[in-house]
Order: structure tokens, then sequence, then C-alpha cells
């Protein structure tokens, strides 16, 4: 028995007969954050989606807590304790923040309001806010409440796509801190990221992967350091 809190093992997934990861292995331990990068179409966004539910693997499993859940409905994948974070539409613009943050506890049977109180206590932008349209919000902004919306079910794993996608610079640093700031809660991080070394600098362990299967794996410093890595994929 392994204790990883999720993993992936040998897994084939894709869209219809279009097969996309291919025997591909990768594990989140907790504490972690773990940063997946590759170049645009290597099936990064496809790994989250089969972990969330959202496709079903072909091949080998996705474990969580030592238990299969592969082909899981994304609904009780959430009650199992992981939650996603898509890269765009992740909340509600013509929702306030506070009815995003409610929204986001709908499978969620006592203790919404208390979540929900220690989440603004984390994130004062959003207890500012509460009664704003959540399309009020700038891009960062953004961010924060679907990572929030997210934590109202207190997942164990986080699965977040490009969580910096579209954002100024200076932003996107931002939003990298409230990464670390989730971490901080006790929640395990499987981040996707295009800014690769930024999305890196911030993680414990990263996986290249490319045509679907990981190329790379190691510490973050490691994958940092290692010429053909940032030759090959982090444009260095
Ligand atoms: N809904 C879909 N139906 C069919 N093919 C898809 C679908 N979504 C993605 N694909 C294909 O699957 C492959 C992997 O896509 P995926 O979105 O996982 O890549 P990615 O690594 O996240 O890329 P990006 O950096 O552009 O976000 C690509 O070839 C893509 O065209
Ligand atoms: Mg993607």
């Amino acid at each position: 028995m392994s204790d990883h809190v999720l993993s992936l093992s040998g897994v084939d997934s894709g869209y219809g007969e279009v097969q996309v990861l291919d025997d591909l292995t990768m594990h989140l331990d907790a504490g972690e954050i773990v940063c997946l990068v590759g170049p645009n179409g290597a099936g990064k966004s496809t790994v989250l989606k089969t972990a969330f539910g959202l496709l079903t693997p072909w091949e080998g499993t996705v474990d969580f807590h030592g238990r299969d859940i592969g082909g899981m409905a994304p609904e009780d994948i959430v009650r199992e304790g992981i939650g996603y974070v898509p890269q765009t539409d992740n909340v509600f613009g013509s929702l306030t923040i506070d009815e995003n943050l409610r929204m986001g506890g709908v499978a969620r049977s006592e203790g919404l309001d208390e979540v929900i109180g220690n989440l603004y206590e984390r994130f004062p932008i959003l207890d500012e806010k509460r009664g704003a349209k959540a399309r009020t919000l700038s891009g960062g902004q953004r961010q924060v409440l679907a990572f929030a919306r997210a934590l109202v079910m207190e997942p164990d794993v986080l699965l977040i796509d490009e969580p910096s996608a579209g954002l100024a610079p200076n932003t996107a640093d931002e939003v990298f801190e409230d990464v670390v700031a989730v971490n901080e809660l006790d929640t395990a991080i499987l981040m996707v990221e295009q800014n690769a070394t930024k999305g890196l600098n911030i993680s414990d362990r990263g996986y290249v992967l490319d045509q679907g299967t990981v190329a790379y794996e190691g510490t973050a410093d490691g994958l940092l350091d290692n010429e053909e890595v940032s030759k090959l994929y982090l444009g260095g």
C-alpha cells in the first residue's frame, strides 16, 4: 500500500476514439504542491479531467486514499474530497461572491456558514466584496474566488488548471501566493501551469508531460536545474 493521497497508474484516457493519455503514472502526497508542465496539447488538462471523473480512464487506475475512483461521477468525487478549478468559467459572473461560495457548498450538509466565515478571514478581499457580482472582480480576484469556492467542500486535494492564464505578471505572482496559501490550509495541490518556471518555483515536485505520458519527473528544483528540461520545455 502506498500512502499517496492521489495516484494515477498506467492510465490511458481520451475523447471518443482519440487517445490522449498513454500509460501515464504520477502521484501526489499529502501537503505537496505538484506542478504539471508540458507543451500545448500534451494532455495536461486531460490528466485533471480524468482524475476528477470528467473522463473515464480506458486503462489503469486513479487511486484516492487507496480507493479506485476511476470513472466515478464528479459530484461523488467532490464528496470524496477532491476539488477542481477549471481554467475558464470557474465562477458564476452574475452571482455575488457570497452566492458563489454557497453554490460551492451545495453538496455540504452542515457547517457551511462556519467554513465560509473561515474563508472570508483567510481571503479578506472576498469578505470586502461579498455582496458584489463576481463579474466585477479583477482576473486575479476571480481566481481567488474560484479557489475559495472549491475549498468550501474542504477537499484534501485541489486540482487547478492554469491559475495564471491570461493574467498580467504581477497578478499572476499574487495568484501563485494564493495557491501557496491554499496549500497551507492542508490541501495538497496538483496544478497545471503554462508558466512552467513560475509554477515550479512554488512547487515541491513536478512532472513534464509530453504526448500524453511523463517525459521527466523530479523535485521542482531538480527540473528547473535540468538543462535538457530547461531547453526543451522551459524556454531556457
Ligand atoms: N473535448 C475534446 N475532444 C476531443 N479532443 C480533445 C478535447 N479536449 C482536448 N482534446 C485534445 O486532446 C489533446 C490534449 O489536450 P489537453 O487539453 O489535455 O492538452 P493540454 O496539455 O492541457 O494543452 P494546453 O496547454 O493547450 O491547455 C489535444 O490534442 C486536444 O486537441
Ligand atoms: Mg490545458
